[in-house]
């Protein structure tokens, strides 16, 4: 039996902009996203018996079709009629959390493309992995690269920037609280469509997209100016989530309250981070915010900025 074990990465959204709604049903996005620190742990071993089987250690997390990675397992069998016979186990140790906006089950699915291509030996490329994967998510093909990058499409469009390694960043998320991404982005369309533009004028989407490629975030990366970052923070779903969820406004001005760089919600959410320079700043922000709201459901982590998605273990 031959096993490997991945490590995949949280993802967080220093910049996310809704520019319109797109004729398959998905929103036309600019993003700038982040690889972090904070990792699941997924083995994957080789059976002779055929089939897939998944085993996790989080009580709240699927263990049947509908769980990303299974999913992964089952595009590659579809796409490869011949692999029909082989069987994979698969052991995931979840300490990402669920339902956080932080891509943890896009990361989770990333991870079993790119390790049954090693333990299938199936030669796939990088691109093609990448390319694969959107069937799964808009967000796995940038998990499966990791870093920082620029995101356009509905997330999957990835251009390269150079990586930003240097920072830290405190995450705090409400256990008991999940936010749903169908959800956000309906509710956004809901209350906000009159600001989208019209996305089938090639000429309006691509000026749009531009503007992320030329924003004073994408600037900053570019000049390596890390501590800028965090004043050109943004993400549009914080108008829908926020008011829906006093909790998180809350957790967010006492994020803030204590300094860092800058602080912002993750993708739909309900995660906040505040991005400081060093692991002392992030332990220190950490303890203050603890300290200020003493709930036992309140989940806080250090962790840094990461310029991998995934990484081999063994
Ligand atoms: O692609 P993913 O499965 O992560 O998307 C989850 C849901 O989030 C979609 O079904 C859609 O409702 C919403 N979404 C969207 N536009 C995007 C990405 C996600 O409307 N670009």
């Amino acid at each position: 039996m031959t096993s490997y074990t991945l490590l995949s990465a949280a993802k967080i959204n220093l910049y996310l902009e809704i520019i319109g709604h797109r004729s398959d049903g998905f929103h036309e996005l600019a993003m700038v996203m982040q690889s972090v620190d904070l990792c699941d742990r997924i083995t994957l071993t080789s059976q002779t018996m055929p089939g897939r089987r998944l085993q996790c250690n989080h009580p709240q997390v699927p263990t049947d079709s509908s769980n990303l990675a299974l999913k992964a397992v089952d595009l590659l069998t579809q796409k490869m009629p011949e692999l029909a016979n082989r069987g994979v186990d698969i052991n995931l140790e979840k300490n990402i959390p669920v339902g956080a906006g932080l891509a943890g089950g896009s990361g989770n699915a990333a991870a079993t493309l790119v390790g049954l291509n090693l333990l299938w030996q199936l030669g796939l490329t990088q691109i093609e992995l990448e390319q694969l994967s959107a069937q799964l998510g808009s967000d796995v093909p940038f998990c499966i690269r990791g870093g920082t990058a620029i995101a356009t499409g509905r997330g999957e469009v990835l251009d390269p920037i150079s990586s930003l390694t240097k920072l830290w960043v405190v995450l705090a998320k409400y256990k008991s609280l999940s936010v749903s991404t169908p959800w956000a982005y309906q509710t956004y369309r809901q209350q906000f469509s009159d600001r989208y533009v019209d996305i089938a004028n090639s000429a309006t989407l691509k000026e749009r997209q531009q503007r992320v490629h030329a924003g004073p975030m994408v600037a900053a990366i570019g000049h390596g100016e890390e501590t800028v970052i965090g004043t050109h923070l943004h993400n549009d779903l914080e108008r829908v989530v926020l008011p829906a969820h006093p909790k998180v406004q809350q957790l967010r001005h006492a994020m803030a309250n204590h300094g860092g760089l800058g602080t912002l919600m993750s993708g739909s959410g309900p995660t906040v981070f505040t991005l400081v320079e060093t692991q002392l700043a992030a332990d220190d922000i950490l303890a203050k915010v603890r300290a200020d709201l003493p709930d036992s459901d309140l989940q806080l982590w250090a962790a840094c900025f990461t310029a991998t998605g995934l990484r081999l273990e063994s």
